[in-house]
């Protein structure tokens, strides 16, 4: 009985969006219910027994109960004959059908490992063909849209399983932050459809960068945080929550299942470890039992339906009163019933054993562990979960933002994937910007998960995990048109959409893109991180990451094809060949030598010189990074592993012994060497770091510039330059306005002040230390030029202003130019967050150039950098992304600038030549998917290899 569905022909009209063809296939429903009822109750009149003392009465309900227990055994998932569909369900009346020729078409299909050369026709919200396409299918359409394609990638739109795109908004705002409850920790009856925001910026920007669907989840502060929704991002017609769903689980009416739309699967949150137990101030115990005891209530409920179920189709009604059922806990119960994704935010061993404890014991299974920063290192206990190995949706090299993640890796995916285990990029948004969740795969792919595996991590795997992948997340036949023209292979750097399909729909209006380098068509190369993979796993997810030094000794780097150098003038090509007879040769830090082998031989000293090949590499500048407290703190979240915050006179007292109000910090005072952020920046290349201290609001204090890879600070050139700028923030937070804090900048620079501040002011007001001010917002900025000018006039000198985060700086071009003011961008792919951020320039797809360009149009000096520490490592990307999105305009050298010299001029650190670092990488540039093998220390006087 719990097989019988509503028949094909009720279904073959499913158009769940149209009361009548629901009502007609309710009815249908109801013939079937109806006969099969009769079909019992006839049973129950032939066993009649009257010598029974209790004789069964049959409730008045009885049909409707029998219908629900004849549910409660039904697996969720599509239609029986939801292949057989003519017409997506999303399809929007009027979409012209699209023809997309000559294509080079990622499907997804057979592992990820098919790529078919050919065209696709989208018609009706559906892939109606891929592949060669018959003249007479063509010829049956009135009208459609033909793009050539030109040969440019296609891939399935891109599936992000872990966001919490509209149930916060962008820009955030205090009303519309509505993705944790804070009333408990086990709130399974929360939903996020009930606080989606249609508004969010978000959603343009995240399918400009070709995501189509996301599983919106509520937060992780409680263990059970509600049911999360499968929406596909583009606006609906009906401009509502609802018509966002891609398959909406629950009849309008109510939250129970609509039985003639078949069961859609649900989702449901789960967190353990850190964030439900701060919430709550529990331990890791009180959170397991939490979930046990939720568990045993919904097992108690699920066991009473059954035993109730088990009588009523026996016909007992004796005695059975009402339907065991509690609106709060039928989710739940559903999950033990097997109708629910559940996806578990769960980073570090205990808690992925804890819950995977709870699989056993209540017998259901977890679809994902989400974070799971630990998941490779203990694969086995993924595979002993109930049911099935639970996915392990991950972050590529976001980590170490609080304890548990500190195990996080790199290599992950990668030792994921070889224990056979599934692996999805996801973007947690807005805690990663959704609209680059490919950029995760693309890191994924770059440290060693295989291209097909890394594709599919934000594609077929995720909408398998959500239960989605009989539509969506592939390129086939009858699939949803959610469809991303490239323009390049998706796994190179940068790839950016020329135009995105969601249900057959373009979502570009006027897509800009810049032509890319031949080499982007094809799968980017990527270097064998095998050993390091290993070593990882080893160290227990901690291997050193201290380099080998190598002093005293000659080092030839062989094989090099490029040398960059530093000059007055700035970053020159200086060597370059296609030849491999390319060497440079280094001794104590400094290079003797670079040319040929023969040029060069009288440098290399005879046997005792080693030898490294770089395998036409390049040995370019180290880079510079900003924005983040590189070096005051180990683990974000953790305030023992921190420097900690300076006091902020502007809102509250600073004590006597420290000069009180003429107090100024210096963040080199605070450095801490050897921290795994700055380890790892350093082995991607990333030699100097630039840190002001730690403030709460407006002021801040000296930056220093330190030498990430340095083992303490008394090591000979450690502290590349003890004090740098002078730091404050101009930000809406805080207690104080944005006025209240240009009118006490004002007065600092009017007004003599006191002690150490006074002393470096005045440094200020000369224009011997840079002024370095933390501001997004262009009306702030615009009073600043103001008071730069004021400033200027009052002393006659020209000071040296840099704006930093800088967001929308974009909108005062000229005049920033014109003030000659220094801007530094971060992060330089932009994001609204704020409020005062909300005018960012996209860049491409969305606008023809970006921030960067427009300043440097200008004549602005330009640095880029980072929000958080752990993604320091990727300057070199960032450098090269940023090139990419001006379409070649850019050279090497002034990206590379733009991460490093101009860094160091905009924050006020003066490096000379023979200062700076330089960078040898293997098998490509610093600016391609390269590894970096070794830095050239001349202030270290080492070389440092790996
Ligand atoms: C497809 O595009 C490529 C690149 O532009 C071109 O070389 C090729 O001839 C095209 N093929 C067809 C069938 O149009
Ligand atoms: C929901 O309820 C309204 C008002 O009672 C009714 O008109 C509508 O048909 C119902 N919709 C469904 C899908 O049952
Ligand atoms: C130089 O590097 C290229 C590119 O990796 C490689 O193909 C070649 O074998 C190398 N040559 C030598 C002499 O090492």
């Amino acid at each position: 009985m719990a097989g019988v569905l509503p028949g094909p022909k009720a279904l073959d009209s499913y158009t769940p969006r149209t009361n009548a063809s629901r009502l007609s296939a309710r009815r249908l429903w109801h013939v079937v219910c109806l006969g099969v009822l009769s079909f019992v109750a006839v049973q129950i009149l032939l066993s009649w027994d009257s010598t029974k003392a209790t004789r069964a009465a049959i409730p008045l309900h009885a049909a409707e109960i029998l219908d629900k227990c004849q549910l409660l055994d039904v697996k969720p998932g599509p239609p029986p004959d939801f292949n057989l569909r003519t017409q997506s369900d999303r399809f929007v009346p009027g979409t012209k059908p699209t023809l997309i020729r000559n294509a080079t078409i990622w499907t997804g299909r057979v592992k990820g490992l098919e790529v078919l050369k050919g065209d696709i026709l989208l018609d009706k919200g559906m892939i109606k063909e891929v592949g060669p396409i018959e003249a007479t299918l063509l010829e049956s359409l009135e009208d459609f849209v033909t793009i050539d394609a030109e040969g440019a990638w296609v891939s399935p739109g891109i599936v992000d399983l872990h966001s919490h795109i509209g149930v916060g908004s962008s820009p955030s705002f205090a009303g519309t932050s509505d993705g944790n409850s804070r009333h408990g920790p086990i709130l399974p009856w929360l939903r996020a459809l009930d606080s989606l925001n249609t508004h969010s910026e978000a959603y343009r920007l995240s399918i400009s960068g070709g995501v189509t669907t996301s599983l919106v989840l509520p937060g992780s502060a409680n263990a059970i945080g509600g049911q999360g929704i499968v929406i596909k991002l583009r606006a609906p017609e009906d401009r509502s929550p609802t018509g966002m769903l891609l398959e909406n689980p629950y009849s309008i009416n109510g939250s129970e299942y609509d039985p003639s739309l078949s069961f859609r699967w649900r989702q449901m949150k789960h967190a353990c470890g850190e964030n439900p137990d701060r919430v709550y101030s529990n331990t890791r115990m009180d959170t397991t039992w939490a979930f046990r005891q939720a568990y045993n209530n919904a097992r108690q409920i699920k066991d009473a339906q059954d035993e109730y179920c088990a009588k009523a189709q026996a016909g007992e009604w004796a005695g059975l009163g009402k339907f065991p059922e509690d609106l709060q806990w039928e989710a739940l119960v559903d999950v033990l019933r097997g109708r629910v994704k559940v996806q578990t935010h769960c980073y570090e061993t205990v808690d992925l054993d804890d819950l995977v404890h709870i699989t056993n014991e209540f017998q259901f299974s977890i679809a994902a562990f989400h974070h799971a920063h630990e998941t490779y290192l203990v694969p086995d206990t993924l595979k002993s979960a109930y049911g099935h190995p639970p996915a392990s949706a991950l972050f590529a090299v976001h980590g170490r933002y609080k304890r548990e993640s500190y195990r996080g890796s790199e290599f992950a995916p990668k030792i994921l994937a070889e224990n056979g285990l599934q692996v999805v990029m996801k973007s947690d948004h807005p805690v990663l910007d959704s609209r680059f969740l490919l950029w995760e795969a693309q890191q994924a792919h770059y440290y060693g998960l295989p291209p097909n595996l890394a594709l599919a991590a934000v594609t077929t795997t995720p909408a398998q995990v959500m239960g989605q992948d009989h539509r969506i997340g592939s390129i086939r036949q009858g699939y949803d048109a959610d469809i991303v023209l490239w323009d390049s292979h998706p796994l190179a750097l940068g790839a950016t959409p020329k135009q995105v399909w969601i249900d057959g729909i373009p979502q570009l209006e006027r897509p800009h893109s810049h032509a890319k380098p031949a080499e982007a068509q094809h799968v980017p190369k990527v270097p064998n991180f095998d050993e390091e993979a290993d070593k990882t796993l080893e160290f227990d997810g901690l291997p050193p990451l201290e380099a080998e030094q190598v002093k005293g000794q000659t080092v030839v780097f062989t094989n090099v094809s490029t040398v960059i150098l530093r000059d007055a003038a700035g970053l020159h090509e200086t060597y370059a060949t296609t030849s491999q007879d390319g060497v440079v040769v280094v001794k104590d830090g400094a290079i003797t030598c670079h040319g040929t082998m023969p040029s060069c031989s009288s440098f290399v000293e005879g046997t005792k010189e080693r030898h490294v090949n770089l395998e036409g590499g390049a040995i370019m500048p180290g880079l510079t990074s900003f924005g983040t407290p590189l070096g005051l703190e180990e683990i974000g979240s953790e305030r023992s592993t921190s420097d900690g915050f300076v006091y902020d006179p502007l809102i509250q007292s600073v004590p006597k012994i420290i000069g009180e109000e003429g107090a100024v910090v210096r963040a080199v005072d605070g450095l801490q060497f050897g921290t795994r952020d700055a380890l790892l920046a350093y082995r991607s290349g990333v030699t100097t770091a630039i840190t002001a201290p730690k403030s709460v609001d407006f002021l801040s204090g000296m930056g220093t510039a330190f030498s990430t890879g340095a083992a303490h600070k008394l090591e000979k050139g450690a502290v590349v330059q003890d004090v740098t700028a002078f730091h404050i923030g101009i930000h809406h937070s805080g207690q104080a306005s944005v006025s209240t804090k240009i009118a006490a900048l004002r007065h600092l620079l009017f007004s003599p002040s006191r002690g150490t501040l006074e002393y470096w002011l005045s440094k200020v007001r000369k224009g011997k230390v840079p002024l370095v001010i933390g501001v997004e917002s262009a009306d702030a900025m615009a009073s600043l030029i103001e008071l730069k000018r004021d400033v200027e006039a009052k002393f006659s000198r020209p000071m040296k202003v840099t704006f930093t985060g800088a967001a929308e700086a974009h909108i005062l071009a000229k005049e920033i130019g014109e003030a000659d003011i220094g801007v530094v961008l971060y992060p330089s792919r932009p994001f609204p967050s704020t409020w005062e951020q909300r005018r960012i320039l996209p860049g491409p797809p969305l606008t023809e150039t970006n921030a960067i360009q427009t300043l440097l149009a200008h004549g602005v000096t330009v640095g880029i950098g980072v929000r958080t520490a752990d993604i320091a490592r990727n300057a070199r990307f960032d450098a090269a992304w940023a090139a990419l999105e001006t379409g070649g305009k850019l050279s090497r050298s002034e990206a590379l600038s733009l991460a490093s010299i101009n860094l160091d001029e905009l924050l006020g650190v003066k490096t000379t030549r023979s200062q700076s670092d330089l960078v040898a990488t293997r098998g490509g540039d610093l600016l391609e998917f390269s590894k970096v093998v070794g830095v050239i220390s001349q202030r270290r006087g080492v070389v440092d290899l790996w």
